[in-house]
């Protein structure tokens, strides 16, 4: 059976609990716009298209069991006021703010026809969200496509395996389904020309140990786990062949935010003349913003970083002693200049200098 991270039908969401994760897969139900938000600031969902999602979904149960209105304007105002809301659960990753004005736009639209009614609007925005969690799967199915095919033309030219490095967790569990960067791997390992997948640790908050390496485990995929500062190593003595990650934000010229230590491995990947891809869907692309410099990058608790256990309950397994300073950003900025083999999104597989023209 595929993992899943969100399984909604309309109504109904429950989402996997990411903290509990590898040890225990227990589905939690999400009944409001208030407590996806609390699951979302709390990490038991992350990941960018994921946390945008599940936002959207949540909105979806409260409107299907009627709340909002009465009357049009009052729906309007009840959809804007969540969605704004939803938008500042996480602040680095553009799926949910792009998603909330994509829905806020759809349902102004639907407001906006000839003997337009709260029914019909509540309708519309439950059906551009439910809409979004099947687009979303079908991306990430041509994102892995895409991207195999052409790492493949860049890295094993002559044909023959590959061996991919990835960070944090881009899989099943931070998307619909299937993933981005993991989908690539998960194509190419489709195709029978993966050689294997090193994942990196991803401290602090693990999710590459805890998540990615378990979906890599439940697909059968031949995968090592390495810790990040490993990653330099590895693409000196383990035929690393491409660097394939996700993104949270990737703006006009091609500068992405993903998790914190992307910036490195793709430093690393340069000296080393190995291809450096980014795998993303077009949601993910903030064409509003020109460079990296732009984008807010969220700051997290230090906890996780003297905590040991910090990204699992229950919490307090002490690391550092009390009393050291911390400073714990979420997410780092590759320049585009570093992103060597292309940004992989679901209409092709673009130079960063193409990106603006392309989307
Ligand atoms: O802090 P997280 O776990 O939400 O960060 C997730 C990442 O940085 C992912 O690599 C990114 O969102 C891409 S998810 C397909």
């Amino acid at each position: 059976m595929a993992l899943e991270a969100i399984r909604s039908s309309r109504g109904s969401l429950h989402i996997l609990d990411q903290l509990l994760l590898p040890g225990q897969s227990r589905y939690e139900a999400v009944e409001s716009v208030q407590q996806a938000w609390e699951v979302i600031r709390a990490m038991k969902v992350r990941g960018a298209p994921a946390i945008a999602l599940v936002g959207c979904l949540s909105l979806v149960v409260e409107l299907q069991a009627g709340a909002g209105g009465p009357g049009l304007a009052a729906l309007m105002h009840f959809v804007r006021e969540r969605l704004s809301f939803l938008v500042t659960a996480r602040p680095t990753a553009v799926n949910m703010a792009r998603a909330a004005r994509d829905l806020a736009d759809a349902a102004a639209r639907e407001a906006e026809q000839d003997g337009a009614t709260e029914e019909a609007v509540r309708e519309r925005v439950i059906r551009y969200a439910e809409a979004m969690l099947e687009q979303d799967l079908k991306d990430n199915r041509r994102i892995g496509d895409l991207g195999a095919q052409d790492l493949l033309a860049k890295a094993a030219p002559g044909g023959g395996k590959v061996t991919v490095l990835t960070h944090c967790n881009t899989g099943a569990l931070a998307t619909a389904g299937y993933g981005t960067a993991l989908g690539v791997i998960r194509s190419l390992h489709s195709l029978g020309r993966l050689e294997h997948a090193f994942c990196t640790e991803t401290r602090p908050y693990n999710q590459g140990a805890r998540l990615t390496a378990f979906e890599l485990v439940y697909e059968h995929i031949p995968a090592t786990l390495i810790t990040d500062s490993m990653s330099a190593a590895a693409m000196a003595h383990k035929d690393v062949s491409a660097v394939v990650v996700g993104a949270d934000r990737v703006v006009a010229n091609g500068d992405t935010a993903n998790k914190v230590g992307t910036y490195q491995l793709a430093i690393a990947a340069k000296h080393h003349g190995i291809p450096f891809y980014v795998a993303a869907p077009s949601s993910s692309c903030d064409l509003r913003l020109q460079t990296g410099a732009d984008i807010t990058i969220e700051e997290r608790p230090g906890q996780e970083l003297t905590d040991v256990n910090a990204s699992r309950r229950p919490p307090a397994l002490p690391l550092s002693p009390p009393g050291i300073g911390v400073w714990n950003p979420a997410f780092d900025v590759t320049p585009h200049e570093l992103i060597t083999g292309g940004i992989i999104t679901e209409l092709g597989v673009f130079t960063p200098d193409q990106l603006h023209a392309a989307l």
